[in-house]
Protein backbone atom coordinates (compact mmCIF):
# COMPACT_ATOMS: atom_id res chain seq x y z
CA UNK A 1 0.00 0.00 0.00
CA UNK A 2 1.11 3.44 -1.25
CA UNK A 3 3.07 5.56 1.82
CA UNK A 4 2.65 9.14 1.96
CA UNK A 5 4.95 11.23 3.92
CA UNK A 6 7.31 14.55 4.30
CA UNK A 7 10.46 15.77 5.57
CA UNK A 8 11.31 19.28 7.03
CA UNK A 9 8.96 20.43 4.19
CA UNK A 10 9.11 24.31 3.57
CA UNK A 11 6.66 25.66 0.97
CA UNK A 12 6.99 29.22 -0.44
CA UNK A 13 5.55 31.70 -2.87
CA UNK A 14 8.59 33.40 -4.23
CA UNK A 15 9.78 34.79 -1.08
CA UNK A 16 6.77 34.19 1.05
CA UNK A 17 7.22 31.50 3.18
CA UNK A 18 3.66 29.67 3.99
CA UNK A 19 4.66 26.47 5.44
CA UNK A 20 7.90 26.12 7.37
CA UNK A 21 9.68 22.76 7.55
CA UNK A 22 7.27 20.29 8.54
CA UNK A 23 7.29 16.76 8.49
CA UNK A 24 4.14 14.62 7.67
CA UNK A 25 3.83 10.86 8.20
CA UNK A 26 0.14 9.99 6.53
CA UNK A 27 -1.40 6.86 8.31
CA UNK A 28 -1.81 4.01 5.51
CA UNK A 29 -5.34 3.12 4.87
CA UNK A 30 -7.11 6.26 6.88
CA UNK A 31 -8.42 8.98 6.69
CA UNK A 32 -6.39 11.87 7.60
CA UNK A 33 -8.08 15.66 7.74
CA UNK A 34 -6.05 18.70 7.60
CA UNK A 35 -8.11 21.77 9.32
CA UNK A 36 -6.58 25.60 10.08
CA UNK A 37 -7.44 29.56 9.46
CA UNK A 38 -8.40 30.63 6.23
CA UNK A 39 -4.90 31.13 4.31
CA UNK A 40 -2.39 29.00 6.68
CA UNK A 41 -1.43 26.99 3.91
CA UNK A 42 -3.73 23.93 3.76
CA UNK A 43 -4.19 23.78 0.01
CA UNK A 44 -0.36 24.33 -0.34
CA UNK A 45 0.30 21.24 1.80
CA UNK A 46 -2.11 19.16 -0.56
CA UNK A 47 -0.42 20.54 -3.64
CA UNK A 48 2.78 19.29 -2.02
CA UNK A 49 2.05 15.74 -1.58
CA UNK A 50 -0.17 15.84 -4.65
CA UNK A 51 3.33 17.05 -6.66
CA UNK A 52 1.86 20.49 -7.92
CA UNK A 53 4.17 22.21 -6.25
CA UNK A 54 7.74 22.05 -5.67
CA UNK A 55 9.35 22.53 -2.45
CA UNK A 56 11.67 25.06 -1.62
CA UNK A 57 13.10 22.76 1.03
CA UNK A 58 12.63 19.53 2.41
CA UNK A 59 10.88 16.53 0.51
CA UNK A 60 7.68 14.64 -0.24
CA UNK A 61 8.30 10.53 -0.45
CA UNK A 62 5.59 8.53 -1.92
CA UNK A 63 6.39 4.90 -0.91
CA UNK A 64 10.07 6.07 0.21
CA UNK A 65 10.98 7.91 -3.05
CA UNK A 66 10.82 11.36 -3.49
CA UNK A 67 7.90 12.36 -5.27
CA UNK A 68 9.78 14.74 -7.73
CA UNK A 69 11.64 11.00 -8.96
CA UNK A 70 8.39 9.97 -10.45
CA UNK A 71 6.62 11.30 -13.63
CA UNK A 72 3.61 12.49 -13.25
CA UNK A 73 1.50 9.89 -15.21
CA UNK A 74 3.46 7.25 -12.37
CA UNK A 75 1.92 9.30 -9.75
CA UNK A 76 -1.27 9.62 -10.89
CA UNK A 77 -1.41 5.91 -10.98
CA UNK A 78 -0.99 6.04 -7.18
CA UNK A 79 -3.00 9.41 -5.82
CA UNK A 80 -5.49 11.23 -7.63
CA UNK A 81 -6.19 14.75 -6.22
CA UNK A 82 -9.19 16.73 -6.42
CA UNK A 83 -8.63 20.66 -6.18
CA UNK A 84 -10.68 23.49 -4.04
CA UNK A 85 -11.73 25.20 -7.48
CA UNK A 86 -11.21 22.91 -10.16
CA UNK A 87 -10.94 24.30 -13.67
CA UNK A 88 -14.31 24.55 -15.80
CA UNK A 89 -13.77 22.59 -18.93
CA UNK A 90 -16.97 23.44 -20.46
CA UNK A 91 -17.21 20.92 -23.20
CA UNK A 92 -16.54 18.17 -21.42
CA UNK A 93 -19.21 15.26 -20.49
CA UNK A 94 -19.58 14.53 -17.11
CA UNK A 95 -18.56 10.95 -18.39
CA UNK A 96 -15.78 12.36 -20.63
CA UNK A 97 -14.24 13.88 -17.48
CA UNK A 98 -14.11 10.26 -15.64
CA UNK A 99 -12.73 8.31 -18.82
CA UNK A 100 -10.24 11.08 -18.45
CA UNK A 101 -9.73 9.51 -14.66
CA UNK A 102 -8.45 6.28 -16.31
CA UNK A 103 -5.61 8.25 -18.59
CA UNK A 104 -2.72 7.27 -16.21
CA UNK A 105 -3.64 3.18 -16.70
CA UNK A 106 -3.58 3.37 -20.49
CA UNK A 107 -0.99 3.66 -23.09
CA UNK A 108 -0.92 6.79 -25.27
CA UNK A 109 -3.09 5.63 -27.90
CA UNK A 110 -5.18 2.76 -26.22
CA UNK A 111 -8.82 3.04 -26.50
CA UNK A 112 -11.10 2.36 -23.48
CA UNK A 113 -11.04 -1.02 -22.12
CA UNK A 114 -14.46 -2.80 -20.85
CA UNK A 115 -12.44 -2.50 -17.12
CA UNK A 116 -12.39 1.51 -17.74
CA UNK A 117 -15.71 1.65 -18.90
CA UNK A 118 -17.15 -0.48 -15.52
CA UNK A 119 -14.67 1.57 -13.34
CA UNK A 120 -16.25 4.67 -14.76
CA UNK A 121 -19.81 3.68 -14.49
CA UNK A 122 -19.36 2.33 -10.24
CA UNK A 123 -17.90 6.25 -9.79
CA UNK A 124 -20.81 7.23 -11.36
CA UNK A 125 -23.04 5.64 -9.45
CA UNK A 126 -21.21 5.87 -6.39
CA UNK A 127 -21.70 9.84 -6.60
CA UNK A 128 -24.93 9.75 -8.18
CA UNK A 129 -24.12 11.17 -11.34
CA UNK A 130 -25.31 7.95 -13.52
CA UNK A 131 -28.20 9.78 -14.88
CA UNK A 132 -26.08 12.77 -15.59
CA UNK A 133 -23.36 11.31 -17.37
CA UNK A 134 -23.99 12.97 -20.71
CA UNK A 135 -24.23 16.70 -19.75
CA UNK A 136 -21.56 18.43 -20.24
CA UNK A 137 -20.12 20.42 -17.04
CA UNK A 138 -21.37 24.05 -17.52
CA UNK A 139 -24.76 22.66 -17.51
CA UNK A 140 -24.09 21.26 -13.77
CA UNK A 141 -25.20 23.04 -10.39
CA UNK A 142 -22.13 23.78 -8.19
CA UNK A 143 -22.96 20.68 -6.27
CA UNK A 144 -23.28 18.38 -9.08
CA UNK A 145 -20.04 19.21 -10.79
CA UNK A 146 -18.30 18.81 -7.43
CA UNK A 147 -19.68 15.13 -7.46
CA UNK A 148 -18.75 15.00 -10.88
CA UNK A 149 -14.82 15.87 -9.99
CA UNK A 150 -15.15 13.47 -7.10
CA UNK A 151 -16.67 10.61 -9.58
CA UNK A 152 -13.15 11.44 -12.07
CA UNK A 153 -10.66 11.36 -8.57
CA UNK A 154 -12.40 7.78 -7.93
CA UNK A 155 -12.58 6.59 -11.46
CA UNK A 156 -8.80 6.81 -11.73
CA UNK A 157 -8.76 3.95 -8.67
CA UNK A 158 -5.67 4.97 -7.08
CA UNK A 159 -4.47 4.15 -3.39
CA UNK A 160 -4.64 7.63 -2.02
CA UNK A 161 -7.26 10.46 -2.30
CA UNK A 162 -6.08 14.00 -1.72
CA UNK A 163 -9.06 16.17 -1.79
CA UNK A 164 -9.44 19.86 -1.11
CA UNK A 165 -12.27 20.92 0.57
CA UNK A 166 -14.82 18.21 -1.19
CA UNK A 167 -17.73 19.51 0.26
CA UNK A 168 -17.84 22.47 -1.09
CA UNK A 169 -21.13 23.71 -2.82
CA UNK A 170 -22.70 20.27 -1.17
CA UNK A 171 -25.84 21.03 0.92
CA UNK A 172 -25.94 19.73 4.21
CA UNK A 173 -27.02 16.25 3.46
CA UNK A 174 -24.74 15.68 0.07
CA UNK A 175 -22.05 16.55 2.48
CA UNK A 176 -22.67 14.06 4.88
CA UNK A 177 -23.30 11.99 1.31
CA UNK A 178 -19.69 12.47 0.32
CA UNK A 179 -17.99 12.37 3.43
CA UNK A 180 -19.83 8.41 4.10
CA UNK A 181 -18.80 8.10 0.16
CA UNK A 182 -15.16 8.13 1.06
CA UNK A 183 -15.44 6.20 4.56
CA UNK A 184 -16.81 3.53 2.78
CA UNK A 185 -14.71 3.55 0.36
CA UNK A 186 -11.83 3.78 2.86
CA UNK A 187 -13.25 0.85 4.87
CA UNK A 188 -13.92 -1.28 1.32
CA UNK A 189 -10.37 -0.71 -0.28
CA UNK A 190 -8.05 1.09 2.68
CA UNK A 191 -7.31 3.87 0.72
CA UNK A 192 -5.44 6.22 2.24
CA UNK A 193 -7.32 9.72 2.36
CA UNK A 194 -6.00 12.96 3.08
CA UNK A 195 -8.46 15.92 2.71
CA UNK A 196 -8.99 19.44 3.92
CA UNK A 197 -12.27 20.40 5.28
CA UNK A 198 -13.27 23.51 6.88
CA UNK A 199 -16.39 22.31 8.90
CA UNK A 200 -14.36 21.57 12.42
CA UNK A 201 -17.49 19.24 13.30
CA UNK A 202 -17.62 17.12 10.11
CA UNK A 203 -13.69 16.69 11.12
CA UNK A 204 -13.78 15.06 14.33
CA UNK A 205 -16.47 13.12 13.36
CA UNK A 206 -15.22 11.43 10.08
CA UNK A 207 -10.82 11.73 10.52
CA UNK A 208 -8.50 8.47 11.90
CA UNK A 209 -5.86 11.34 12.05
CA UNK A 210 -6.58 14.99 12.33
CA UNK A 211 -3.75 17.99 11.42
CA UNK A 212 -4.47 21.45 12.98
CA UNK A 213 -2.01 24.06 10.75
CA UNK A 214 -1.12 27.22 12.29
CA UNK A 215 1.64 29.98 11.44
CA UNK A 216 3.21 27.84 9.06
CA UNK A 217 3.56 24.51 11.35
CA UNK A 218 2.09 22.12 12.46
CA UNK A 219 0.30 22.91 15.87
CA UNK A 220 -1.22 19.45 16.83
CA UNK A 221 -2.13 16.22 15.65
CA UNK A 222 -3.40 13.18 16.55
CA UNK A 223 -6.65 11.58 16.96
CA UNK A 224 -9.89 13.85 17.58
CA UNK A 225 -10.02 12.56 21.22
CA UNK A 226 -6.59 13.75 21.61
CA UNK A 227 -6.19 17.14 19.95
CA UNK A 228 -9.91 18.43 19.15
CA UNK A 229 -9.92 20.77 22.35
CA UNK A 230 -11.02 23.91 23.33
CA UNK A 231 -7.53 24.92 23.73
CA UNK A 232 -6.35 24.14 20.21
CA UNK A 233 -9.97 25.44 18.57
CA UNK A 234 -8.66 29.34 20.32
CA UNK A 235 -4.80 28.81 19.07
CA UNK A 236 -5.72 28.02 15.43
CA UNK A 237 -8.82 29.42 15.10
CA UNK A 238 -8.90 32.07 17.38
CA UNK A 239 -12.33 31.20 18.72
CA UNK A 240 -13.77 30.58 21.63
CA UNK A 241 -15.88 27.40 22.18
CA UNK A 242 -17.25 24.89 23.65
CA UNK A 243 -16.20 21.05 23.42
CA UNK A 244 -19.30 18.48 23.99
CA UNK A 245 -19.49 15.09 23.43
CA UNK A 246 -21.57 13.90 20.00
CA UNK A 247 -24.70 11.73 21.62
CA UNK A 248 -24.54 9.50 18.53
CA UNK A 249 -21.09 8.99 17.27
CA UNK A 250 -19.43 10.16 20.37
CA UNK A 251 -17.11 12.61 18.87
CA UNK A 252 -15.97 15.89 20.02
CA UNK A 253 -18.29 18.51 19.14
CA UNK A 254 -17.56 21.98 19.28
CA UNK A 255 -19.86 25.11 20.07
CA UNK A 256 -18.73 28.38 18.91
CA UNK A 257 -19.01 30.80 21.73
CA UNK A 258 -17.25 33.55 20.04
CA UNK A 259 -14.58 35.24 18.63
CA UNK A 260 -13.49 37.76 21.31
N1 LIG B 1 -0.19 31.00 -6.32
C1 LIG B 1 0.04 31.76 -5.24
N2 LIG B 1 0.92 32.79 -5.28
C2 LIG B 1 1.18 33.55 -4.19
N3 LIG B 1 0.61 33.35 -2.98
C3 LIG B 1 -0.28 32.33 -2.87
C4 LIG B 1 -0.61 31.49 -3.99
N4 LIG B 1 -1.51 30.56 -3.58
C5 LIG B 1 -1.73 30.83 -2.27
N5 LIG B 1 -1.00 31.89 -1.85
C6 LIG B 1 -0.96 32.43 -0.49
O1 LIG B 1 -0.44 31.42 0.38
C7 LIG B 1 -1.15 31.39 1.61
C8 LIG B 1 -1.72 30.01 1.84
O2 LIG B 1 -2.70 29.73 0.84
P1 LIG B 1 -3.52 28.40 0.80
O3 LIG B 1 -4.35 28.44 -0.42
O4 LIG B 1 -2.59 27.25 0.97
O5 LIG B 1 -4.39 28.55 2.12
P2 LIG B 1 -5.58 27.64 2.68
O6 LIG B 1 -5.21 27.26 4.06
O7 LIG B 1 -5.88 26.55 1.72
O8 LIG B 1 -6.79 28.68 2.75
P3 LIG B 1 -8.38 28.50 2.48
O9 LIG B 1 -8.94 27.93 3.75
O10 LIG B 1 -8.84 29.91 2.28
O11 LIG B 1 -8.56 27.63 1.28
C9 LIG B 1 -2.22 32.51 1.52
O12 LIG B 1 -1.71 33.64 2.17
C10 LIG B 1 -2.34 32.75 0.03
O13 LIG B 1 -2.69 34.10 -0.22
MG1 LIG C 1 -7.48 26.13 0.51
Amino acid sequence: MTQLSAEELTLTYETNTIINGINLNIPKGKITIIIGANGCGKSTILHALGRLMKPKQGSVYLNGKNIHQYSPKEVAKQLAFLAQSPEILEDLTVEELCLYGRHPHKSLFARHSDKDKAVVEEALKATKMDLLKDRTLDALSGGQRQRAWIAMALAQETDVLLLDEPTTYLDLAHQIEVLELLRALNQKHKNTIIMVLHDLNQAASYADYLISIADGEIYQEGTPNDIFTEEMIQHVFGLNSKIIESPVNQAPICIPIGVI
